[in-house]
């Protein structure tokens, strides 16, 4: 069964609505810990609008199951990165202006600046993943830049407005999929998946990992973080591909 990390970035959201010390995402995390998440993932974006320095400190510190960084290649955040040592980075592309990570990093147009970035991530003991498109290139990319990880976006997915466009993007997960372990790498999933549409995607053989923020946020807001994630692990158990 695939793990779930739980994304906590927006309790951070929520308590720089008012620049002050609450909700704390290091407390949520603790909570998404106890109703079994597997990990848990945070992204320290440039702006810092949401986690900051002090939340990455404190995560490092206290959260006991695996911690994923989500990261830009940028210098100054792969160098925090070197330093926190978190169990896992994944790379991804980031725009000041977007409200959240869309789309995927495009490893094959700066493969050279990547690939500097995931030597030095490596060097620290660093698993180092990369938040990619389900294309075939991006996925041969990211293989032979060193990555020992894919996170494969499910946004074409989770926004599919037609049956056929549904279809279109669940296959374009599955060839990645299949690509992606043929290759060696580990393939985890990631953007916009709710307790709604988890399903299809938790069904597919070959997902490690699923990474979801803001529908366990927001369903945390009235039924508590521990059951929030709870429901999220229970669902991945029922859609379980079998063994
Ligand atoms: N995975 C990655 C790489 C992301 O950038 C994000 C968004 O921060 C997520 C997963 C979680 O996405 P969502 O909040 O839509 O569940």
């Amino acid at each position: 069964m695939a793990l779930l990390g739980v994304n906590i970035d927006h309790v951070a959201t929520v308590r720089q609505a008012r620049r002050t010390d609450e909700p704390d995402p290091v407390w949520a995390a603790v909570e998404a810990e106890l109703g079994g998440a597997d990990g848990i993932t945070f992204h320290l974006r440039e702006d810092r609008r949401h986690i900051n320095d002090r939340d990455a400190r404190l995560l490092r510190e206290t959260v006991g199951v695996k911690l994923n960084m989500e990261m830009a290649i940028a210098e100054e955040v792969v160098a925090i990165a070197v330093g926190l040592k978190p169990d896992q980075s994944t790379l991804v592309p980031e725009r000041r202006e977007e409200l959240t990570t869309e789309g995927g990093l495009d490893v094959v147009r700066h493969r050279a600046r990547v690939k500097t970035a995931v030597g030095r991530l490596r060097e620290a003991g660093i698993i180092v993943s990369a938040f990619i498109e389900p294309v075939a290139e991006q996925v041969q990319a990211s293989a032979d830049i060193g990555f020992e990880a894919v996170e494969l976006w499910t946004g074409a997915y989770a926004h599919a407005k037609t049956a056929a466009q549904c279809e279109a993007a669940v296959k374009a997960l599955t060839d990645a999929i299949a690509l992606g372990r043929r290759l060696g790498l580990d393939v985890h999933g990631g953007h916009g998946l709710t307790y709604r549409n988890i399903g299809t995607v938790a069904s597919l053989p070959g997902f490690g990992e699923f990474n979801i923020g803001h529908s366990i946020i927001s369903r945390a807001m009235f039924v508590g973080m521990r059951e929030a994630v709870r429901e999220m692990k229970g669902l991945l158990t029922r859609y379980a591909p079998l063994a």
